[in-house]
């Protein structure tokens, strides 16, 4: 195990830009922000830090990697866009949308990060950090969510930290990121598939593509078989804690995760309250889930109790999130 290393941990800026290329170029990992989430980024050629990469995570090697590039002509070396692919990548890059696509002949890809798949995810960053780490290392950057396989996906560097201390090379600290939920990706098969809703709205790919997006089937959340999306088990986004969704009271010993102005009954009897957006905003909301699901796992309740959040726009991927991190404890 690569545990006991010693993390270096920079702030924003010029040096830990270099700092970071000059890494991942040793086969290093390091942490970093997108506009998503926090990614633990790795050279997605070389295939030695690409298992450090799963042990530092305690991942399971099955689980496919997003090769993060800088720009949609570096996304072309590695996967072969069709015409679907090209109008989503105009659309939404930079931005946070992964495109699942046929490898190219020469995809430098290194297999490991492709769990053997015959294609590969792709996604180009908005983040100016993430860009400007691309841009100074040269090459595709392999990174997935940047905490323990399993845990709750990072949204600030203190996130990453805590799970990943000892274990990586390097964090770079932008604070907290925007989106707060993963990319939403498409995978461009015969008709694209709605893979997993993320921080790109169904109802905007859509727009683009003029039709609606082929749902991928439920039982692809298991891990059973062959799945489209073999990293997507169904219980990825586990906090310790039992989570019990669309609460309509609070039982005493329960910690409350609210959503919008309305009260629940039995609220004063929770062990502690966090509200994703008081004003009902979903894009609030989407930026504040994975940090107060932390805060409420740390507070020893017996269970965590959600309100119901409407599945309009990015209510998708929040309640797609909610329903993993249930999952993982029932
Ligand atoms: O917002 C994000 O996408 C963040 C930031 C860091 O970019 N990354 C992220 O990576 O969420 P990760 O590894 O936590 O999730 C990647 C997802 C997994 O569900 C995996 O199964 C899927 O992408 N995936 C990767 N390659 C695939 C492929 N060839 N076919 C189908 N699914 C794939
Ligand atoms: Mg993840």
């Amino acid at each position: 195990m690569n545990v006991g290393l010693k993390t270096q941990i920079l702030p924003a800026g010029e040096a830990a830009v270099a700092a970071a290329a000059r890494c991942l170029a040793a086969g290093g990992l390091v942490a970093f922000p997108t506009e998503t989430v926090y990614g633990l980024g790795a050279d997605a050629t070389n295939p030695a830090a690409i298992a450090r990469l799963y042990q530092a995570k305690g991942r399971p090697s099955f689980n496919p990697l997003i090769a993060h590039v800088r720009d949609l002509s570096a996304g072309m070396r590695i996967g072969r866009f069709d015409a679907t692919a090209i109008a989503l990548a105009e659309a939404f890059w930079p931005g946070p949308l992964t495109l699942v696509l046929p490898k190219t002949n020469d995809c430098p890809v290194a297999d490991l990060a492709t769990a053997g798949l015959d294609s590969v995810a792709i996604r180009v960053p908005a983040h100016p950090l993430a860009r400007e780490i691309l841009r100074a290392f040269g090459g595709p950057v392999v990174a997935p969510s940047a905490n323990l396989s399993g845990h709750v996906s990072p949204t600030t560097a203190a996130h990453v930290q805590s799970d990943l201390a000892g274990r990586i090379d390097l964090i770079v600290d932008g604070g907290a990121v925007a989106v707060g939920v993963e990319s939403t990706i498409v995978g461009c098969f015969d008709e694209p598939m709605l893979l997993r809703p993320g921080g790109v709205p169904r109802g905007q790919i859509e727009r683009v593509l003029g039709r609606a997006l082929v749902q991928k089937s439920e039982d692809a959340d298991n891990d059973a078989g062959q799945p489209l999306a073999p990293g997507m088990l169904a219980s990825h986004y586990a906090p310790r804690t039992l989570v019990r969704l669309d609460a309509e009271r609070i039982e005493a010993g329960e910690a409350l995760l609210a959503f919008g102005p309305g009260a629940v009954p039995g609220v004063s009897a929770a062990t502690a309250v966090m509200n994703l957006s008081a004003r009902g905003d979903l894009t609030e909301a989407a930026a504040n889930l994975f940090g107060y699901l932390r805060a409420l796992d740390a507070r020893g309740a017996r269970a965590i109790a959600v309100m119901p959040v409407p599945h309009h726009g990015l209510g998708e991927a929040i309640n797609d999130r909610l329903r993993r991190a249930a999952m993982g404890r029932q």
